[in-house]
């Protein structure tokens, strides 16, 4: 790994050579590189090239065909257990036949690179977790666990009964996915993670995201005013474009794996 002043000089090179990672912009290399301390927010967006869908796409995204009050809400659960249930249920098998992608690889490479490594996740398909990254911060849950919706416990097994949803064996209440709905609170310990990681680094990242569901949304601005480099990859604009130091406007997929063999490059020259 070469100290600063070297760095500067192999970038350069890079830059005369015709660098050939050119979605990757020198400058971004060269802060990245020199990071002892990366922190990435995801969101639907890193998962799209598995094929589990965003929320807000156009034509793709699930509230696009879905109202969020309908289906994640407290309210709507009490209205219409049934739909819910079966609504996660749905997508619980779509993120089961789902696979890990470039995206997702990439970013258990970039955590074994760095000592100081934060991935706070707005996803609740775990497939952080299968691709291998360690110490997932997830902000909305994990749509693969099942709670009581009486008295919150993980609940593993239960007898199917054919009832939807399913009651809980301890208590009788119902089943309920063990994901953050809107308008319920945000898992506190997750949240101070996410916050310390945040304004704690080098490098954020904001990936694959909206940027427009609060707390989270309010991380890359966190990490701006706490003076990190903040890159946000997504092949659409977001309201936070415009204030991070580096926007790749490509698929997370295409854009960090080759970020990825830039840096290994770079720090073999
Ligand atoms: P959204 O659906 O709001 O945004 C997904 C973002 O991913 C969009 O900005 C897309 O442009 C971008 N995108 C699509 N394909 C991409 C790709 N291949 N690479 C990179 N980016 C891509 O999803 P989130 O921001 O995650 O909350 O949504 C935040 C929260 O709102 C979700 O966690 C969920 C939702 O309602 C709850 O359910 C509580």
């Amino acid at each position: 790994m070469p100290g600063e002043m070297e760095l500067i000089v192999v970038v350069g090179c890079f830059k005369r050579r015709n660098n050939p990672y050119m979605m990757i912009p020198a400058e971004l290399l060269q802060r990245f590189a020199a990071a002892k301390s990366v922190t990435v927010l995801t969101g639907a967006g890193v998962s799209a090239e598995s094929g589990v869908p965003t929320f807000r796409d156009a034509q793709t995204g699930l509230w696009a065909k879905f109202s969020p009050e309908e289906l994640a809400t407290p309210r709507a659960f009490r209205r219409n257990p049934r739909l819910v249930w079966e609504w996660y249920d749905w997508r619980r098998k779509l993120v089961a036949g789902a696979k890990p992608n470039p995206a997702h690889l990439a970013l258990v490479e970039m955590q074994n690179l760095f000592l100081r490594f934060h991935l706070i996740t707005q996803n609740v398909d775990g497939l952080h977790q299968r691709a291998g990254s360690r110490n997932v911060i997830e902000l909305h849950g994990n749509i693969t666990r099942t709670k009581c919706s009486e008295e919150g416990t993980i609940i593993s097994s239960w007898n199917d009964t054919g009832d939807a949803p399913p009651k809980c064996p301890a208590c009788g209440g119902l089943l309920r996915p063990d994901v953050v709905w809107f308008e319920e609170p945000m898992p506190e310990p997750e949240m101070r993670q996410a916050m310390t990681g945040s304004t704690h680094c080098d490098v954020f990242f904001s990936i694959g995201t909206s940027t427009v569901v609060y707390p989270a949304a309010a991380l890359p601005l966190e990490a701006l005013q706490s003076g990190a480099t903040v890159v946000e990859i997504n092949p659409q604009p977001t309201p936070f474009t415009a204030q991070a130091h580096f926007a790749l406007a490509r698929a997370a997929g295409i854009v960090l794996p080759e970020l990825m063999k830039a840096l290994k490059a770079l720090r073999a020259f």
